[in-house]
């Protein structure tokens, strides 16, 4: 089945005829109106690549140095919770392609595979995405078992605090435990293969938060996420997951560059510009276009992640201009994921590197840092195409963290 898909919108549309309609619905919608999930796209395609030859790219690299480790692309398997509705043990089968391709394989709290099955998935890197649950003790039994089980970096979401209004779930009545309703049943009927392979492997049980919150039924994965996460958590939380965690703390989730000084001073180590792929705040701002505000007030010091829409290794290359030092993957490895486990997902992976390979090679970037804000154009307005800031988006800017106060013009809209 692999060799037919030649792109991630090639495994979207096998996913999309695989899956029960309630299972693709999950993965691929958003919230609301899903104007943010639209724009994600949209605000990616608006930004144009500058051609760079000649330029003697004979010898080129995707290397990268993420808080000391060194990963072959600079790309990562975000978190996706549920990930076993898409293929049983699904985030087992993330972690071995991940490891395959020295890139770091980040588990969500709301895994469908425990920490321990995870962690001696593949030889390579994992983090833990944490959630910081109204019973602290819960989450702090987290953190200790992910140092003890040798996750190299945590990332704390943030922009739970309510769960986005999914329609498309309500729509279909997704629920947790799945709910056998009669349109279910037919969609069951439809998608043999599918509905086989669940009833052979039992279907999906987010095993962390069961094991840990001893888990009832909700109608929807948004209602469970509701009781449980607490919509108190502001910067004194992530001090104190910051005092239970001596390695490289991540928080995952903001949009807003102000929150840069705040992550720093607490000692924070780095940010994932996300808009949760669109599931959360519909209306929120694309993260291409905020990331060159986030690189110029973050400088050097903190590792910027950016997610939310990146589907092609363009995509990736236009983030690396903007002041990105990797990108995190969310649906375009859980699509691959549906259409034939670890050995799709690794295949997705090998098409992500070599379109982010063409795309280096053409824009003459010998090296990831060797990207910049001069090797794209954006247009604010139709039909308007304007330089980006080169202070705004410098990848690295040394020196003291300063306040952005110039002219916004010329930055993405
Ligand atoms: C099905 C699904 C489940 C997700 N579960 C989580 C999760 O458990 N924790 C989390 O921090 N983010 C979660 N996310 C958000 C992703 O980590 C990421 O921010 C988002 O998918 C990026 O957008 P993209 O899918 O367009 O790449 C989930 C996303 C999807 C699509």
């Amino acid at each position: 089945m692999t060799d037919r898909q030649h792109c991630i919108a090639d495994f979207r549309e096998t996913a999309r005829r695989r899956l029960p309609r309630f299972v693709f619905d999950f993965i691929d919608g958003g919230s609301g109106t899903e104007n943010t999930l639209a724009e994600n796209r949209s605000a990616l395609d608006r930004i144009r690549l500058l051609g760079s030859a000649p330029t003697d790219v004979s010898s080129c690299s995707q290397a990268v140095s993420l808080f000391g480790q060194n990963y072959d692309m600079p790309i990562l398997i975000g978190p996706t919770g549920l990930a076993g509705a898409a293929w049983p043990r699904g985030d087992k089968e993330l972690a071995r392609a991940a490891a395959a391709h020295n890139i770091p394989f980040v588990m969500s709290t709301a895994a469908t595979a425990t920490m321990e099955e995870v962690a001696v998935s593949g030889s390579g890197t994992k983090w833990f995405q944490l959630y910081i649950f109204k019973d602290r003790a819960v989450s702090k039994r987290l953190v200790s078992k992910a140092r003890s089980l040798g996750f190299g970096a945590l990332e704390v979401t943030v922009d739970n605090a309510i769960p986005g209004r999914r329609l498309r779930d309500a729509r279909n009545g997704f629920s947790l435990p799945f709910r056998w309703t009669p349109a279910k049943l037919a969609s069951l009927a439809a998608h043999p293969g599918w509905s086989l392979q669940t009833a052979l492997a039992g279907p999906p049980r987010l095993e962390v938060m069961a094991a840990e919150l001893g888990l009832e039924k909700a109608d929807t994965i948004a209602e469970l996420m509701q009781a449980q996460l607490d919509p108190s958590v502001d910067w004194e939380d992530i001090k104190w997951v910051r005092d239970a965690w001596d390695g490289p703390l991540i928080v995952k989730g903001v949009l807003d560059p102000g929150q840069v000084s705040k992550a720093w001073d607490i000692g924070v180590d780095g940010l994932v510009i996300s808009n949760h792929g669109g599931r959360q705040l519909d209306g929120a701002i694309a993260t291409i276009d905020i990331l060159p505000e986030f690189r110029a007030e973050a400088g050097s010091k903190l590792t910027l992640l950016v997610d939310s829409g990146f589907r092609t290794g363009s995509d990736i290359a236009r983030a690396l201009a903007l002041g990105a030092d990797a990108v995190q993957i969310g649906r375009a490895t859980l699509y691959a994921l549906a259409c034939g486990g670890e050995e799709s997902v690794s295949r997705a992976l090998s098409i992500l590197k070599s379109e982010l390979t063409v795309a280096q090679m053409l824009m003459g970037a010998r090296t990831i840092n060797d990207f910049g804000p001069s090797m794209v154009r954006c247009h604010p307005a139709p039909g308007t195409f304007e330089p980006v800031s080169a202070a705004a988006g410098a990848r690295r800017r040394a020196g003291p963290l300063s306040l952005v106060t110039e002219s916004r013009q010329g930055a993405l809209p």
